[in-house]
């Protein structure tokens, strides 16, 4: 990721005090401190960073201003990812331990709560517009309405317009809310934000179905979570979709997802399946159209750094591997 910022001068530097920031922001409390530290470590960081690069895309905006809403940002996604390990019973995430495993449930539950409140506590204290607060409340809403309706349906195969529905209210709807952020603090046009949220919105829905993919063909030691986590937890994704409509084994795939007991080997046999079909392709193909559509979506307002640094993290969004 930190290509993006050697490529911007002002986003590496940005990046740097956000670190600091973090940690100050779990600094209130011994025990928080301990149980947070290493699930702020490792992080990619896109969230704040696309709220920066936003606010900073057309003029320079003060960093008082972008600094604790950026914090929150990361609070919140951390605060969601400390929920959602809970809820899928994850041992690991970003290559450590996590909170549920080390500590248990209860103790998960009130840091990921504690987290969530901070973020909330770092908006009030910095007088942040009312469509500020409301732009994340409807954010957290609908992370939690994705999360819920994905819940409802684990071991069930969804059809492509639940998935899309689903992956737009867990993932695009967040990266297009930190971009409109971005963009309506730095008081830029009607049309300047309503560009810079369906780039968002684009490359969020790039980012999931990258982020499905490499849950079966990713390398754990580099995405720093198992492989086949998802399959195991019940949620079925695109490749699995794809390859049940072009697989000549796809009544055997069927019973393996839906059965509801996942085990090692029935990994090993979805993905060989997968494979076989061209769902790696084709969703690499479905990634990078959204990723063409954010683009054209980016406002030729926007200063030349900013425009060339908005590019490249849309291209990193496909080829990334963690
Ligand atoms: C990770 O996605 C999880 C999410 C995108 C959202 C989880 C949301 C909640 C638990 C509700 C919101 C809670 C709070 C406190 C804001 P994934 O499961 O597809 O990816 P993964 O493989 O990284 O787990
Ligand atoms: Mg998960």
């Amino acid at each position: 990721m930190n290509f993006v910022a050697a490529l911007n001068e002002a986003t590496a530097k940005n990046l740097q005090i956000l670190e600091e920031h973090l940690r100050q922001s779990i600094s209130d409390d011994k025990f928080i401190h301990e149980v947070c530290e290493p699930l702020i470590r490792g992080g990619k960081r896109l969230r704040p960073m696309l709220f920066m690069l936003c606010a900073n895309s057309r003029k320079d905006c003060p960093t008082e201003l972008t600094m604790p809403l950026a914090t929150a940002l990361e609070l919140i996604h951390t605060a969601s990812l400390v929920h959602d390990d809970i809820i899928d019973t994850s041992k690991k995430r970003r290559g450590v331990e996590t909170a549920n495993s080390k500590y248990g449930a209860q103790i998960a539950v009130l840091v990921g709560d504690y987290l969530f409140a901070k973020a909330f506590q770092l908006v009030a204290e910095n007088n942040y517009s009312h469509e500020v607060t409301l732009i994340l409340s409807n954010l957290v809403k609908n992370l939690c309405i994705g999360e819920i309706s994905q819940d409802k349906s684990l071991f069930v195969v969804p059809t492509m317009t639940e998935y899309y529905t689903n992956i737009n209210l867990k993932t695009a709807i967040f990266l297009s809310s930190c971009c409109k952020l971005g963009a309506i603090i730095s008081d830029m046009t009607e049309r300047e934000i309503n560009n810079l949220t369906a780039y968002g919105s684009g490359l969020g829905l790039a980012f999931q179905i990258v982020d499905d993919l490499l849950d079966f063909f990713g390398d754990a030691n580099v995405t720093g979570k198992p492989q086949g986590g998802d399959l195991k937890s019940g949620v079925i994704t695109l490749p699995v979709i794809r390859a049940l409509e072009k697989s000549n084994r796809a009544d055997e795939l069927r019973e393996l997802v839906t059965r509801g007991n996942v085990t090692p080997e029935d990994i090993d046999n979805a993905i060989k399946i997968i494979r076989a079909t061209d769902a790696v392709d084709y969703c690499r193909t479905r990634a990078q159209a959204h990723i063409d559509s954010a683009r054209i979506n980016l406002p030729d307002t926007l200063n030349t750094s900013a425009i060339l640094a908005l590019e490249k993290l849309a291209d990193f969004i496909v080829d990334r591997t963690r």
